[in-house]
C-alpha cells in the first residue's frame, strides 16, 4: 500500500483553473437530492481550493450509471440546485457533450459543474482522449472522490496522467482513517456486504481471508440464494456471479451466512402486497426485497459477539419504509455495539442517516466498493496514480 500522499495543502492553486473530481452520485427523488451527506463531505476542500485562491474550480463527478449516454433521469442538475445553498458564485454547464467542452466556454462563474461524467462512453471505459480533454480545462486536478477510488476510470486515474494531481480533504482523511481502523482488527471480525449493486462479488474474495464472518444482504444475497439452488422469483441477481456465489460457500462453509427467510413484494412500492417467506417457499412473481425476522434473529447473534464489523450497503430496500425494517434493525444493533463498526457507500450512509444511527458509528465512509477493497489490502487505482503523478510533477 502506497503510502506517499500530497493535498491541496502543498497546491499551487493560486490563480489557477482547478479541475476538482467528486463523488456526487447522491440518491436523488423528484429531481431533488434525496441525501446530501457526500456533497456535506466535500465542501471543506471546495472551500479550502476558494481560499487558496483558485481562479476558477471545475467540479465533475458521475451520478448512477447512464451506459455512456444522455439520459435526463441523471442530470446533476439536483447537484447543482443543492449545491448553491451552500455557494453563490456557482454556474452549471449543461453541455453534455463532455469531451468537446473548452474553458472559453465556461459559466464565468467562480465555481462551474459540469454535467455526469457518465454521459461520456469514455469516462468508464477509461479513455485517455476523453481523460485529456478533461484535463485541459484545467491547469491542477484535485481528486476528492474516495467513492470511485477503486475505478481505473477516465476522471480518476486518466486524468491523472496529465496534470498534477493533489488529494483533497475527504479523499485524504477515509484513506488515513480507513488504513488505520484496519491496522490490526479485533476478531471476531464480520463484514456485511449487501446493497442493490450486484458486482460487490468481485470484491469479496480478498475480504474472505481476513474476515471471521460474511454476511449477505440486499441483490447479493438473491445471487448465493439462486446459486444455492432456491427459487427466487422476480428478485433482482448477478448472472455472472453465480459461480462465484458458489464456490464462496463450498470454500468457506462456516463463514458465509447467507437469509434463511425474506419479505417478498409483489411490485417494487410502497402500495406492494407483502408477505414473509422461508427461502425455501419463494414463488414466480415474487421479490424478496427485505430480510426476514429469523435471519434478523440469526445475524443480529453473530453481531453481537462481533469485535470489528464493517458494513457496506443497506441489507433491503430501505427508501421504501415497509421494506425498511432489516436495515433498520441491523443498523440498530450496530450502533448499540461496542465493536468497531465502519459503514461505507452512499446508500448505506443514507440509510444510516434516514435511522439517524450515524453517530453511533465508529466510522462513517463515503465508499462502500472504495472501502472494501481498501479494507481487504488492495491498491486503489487512485492512490498508485497518485504516485506515478508525483514522480510526473514533482
Ligand atoms: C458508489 O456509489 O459506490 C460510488 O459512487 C461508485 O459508483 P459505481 O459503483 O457506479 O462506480
Amino acid at each position: 500500500m502506497v503510502n506517499i500522499m500530497r493535498t491541496i495543502d502543498d497546491a499551487p492553486l493560486n490563480d489557477k483553473y482547478v479541475l476538482v473530481r467528486v463523488d456526487f452520485n447522491v440518491p436523488i427523488k423528484e429531481g431533488r437530492v434525496e441525501n446530501d451527506a457526500r456533497i456535506r463531505k466535500a465542501i471543506p476542500t471546495i472551500e479550502k481550493i476558494l481560499e487558496l485562491g483558485a481562479k476558477k474550480i471545475i467540479l465533475c463527478s458521475h451520478l448512477g450509471r447512464p451506459g455512456g449516454k444522455y439520459d435526463e433521469k441523471y442530470s446533476m442538475r439536483p447537484v447543482y440546485e443543492r449545491l448553491k445553498e451552500d455557494f453563490d458564485n456557482i454556474g452549471f454547464d449543461e453541455i453534455f457533450d463532455l469531451k468537446n467542452l473548452v474553458r472559453e466556454d465556461l459559466p464565468e462563474t467562480r465555481i462551474v459543474l459540469i454535467e455526469n461524467l457518465r454521459f461520456e462512453q469514455g469516462e468508464k471505459e477509461n479513455h485517455l482522449k476523453f481523460a485529456s480533454s478533461l484535463a485541459s480545462l484545467a491547469d491542477i486536478f484535485v481528486f476528492d472522490a474516495f467513492g470511485v477510488a477503486h475505478r481505473e476510470q477516465a476522471s480518476v486515474t486518466g486524468v491523472m496522467k496529465y496534470l498534477p494531481t493533489y488529494f483533497g480533504y475527504l479523499m485524504a482523511k477515509e484513506v488515513l482513517e480507513l488504513k488505520d481502523h484496519m491496522k490490526k482488527p479485533e476478531h471476531p471480525f464480520t463484514a456485511i456486504i449487501s446493497g442493490a449493486k450486484a458486482d460487490k462479488i468481485n470484491i469479496i474474495n480478498n475480504l474472505l481471508k481476513k474476515i471471521d464472518n460474511l454476511i449477505i444482504g440486499g441483490v447479493l444475497a438473491n445471487t448465493f440464494l439462486k446459486a444455492k439452488g432456491y427459487n427466487i422469483g422476480e428478485s433482482k441477481f448477478d448472472e455472472e456471479g453465480l459461480e462465484f456465489a458458489k464456490k464462496v460457500m463450498k470454500d468457506y462453509p462456516k463463514k458465509v451466512d447467507i437469509p434463511e427467510d425474506v419479505l417478498l413484494a409483489d411490485k417494487f412500492d410502497e402500495r406492494a402486497e407483502t408477505k414473509y417467506s422461508s427461502v425455501e417457499d419463494i414463488e414466480d412473481g415474487w421479490i424478496a426485497v427485505d430480510i426476514g425476522p429469523k435471519t434478523i434473529e440469526s445475524y443480529t447473534k453473530i453481531l453481537k459477539k462481533s469485535k470489528t464489523i464493517i458494513m457496506a450497503g443497506p441489507i433491503g430496500v430501505f427508501e421504501v419504509d415497509e421494506f425498511s425494517n432489516g436495515t433498520k434493525s441491523i443498523g440498530k444493533v450496530l450502533a448499540n455495539s461496542k465493536a468497531k463498526t465502519i459503514i461505507g457507500g452512499g446508500d448505506t450512509v443514507a440509510a444510516i442517516e434516514k435511522f439517524g444511527l450515524q453517530d453511533d458509528m465508529t466510522h462513517v465512509s463515503t465508499g462502500g466498493g472504495a472501502s472494501l477493497e481498501l479494507l481487504g489490502g488492495n491498491d486503489l487505482p487512485a492512490i498508485s496514480e497518485l504516485e506515478n503523478n508525483i514522480k510526473k510533477f514533482p
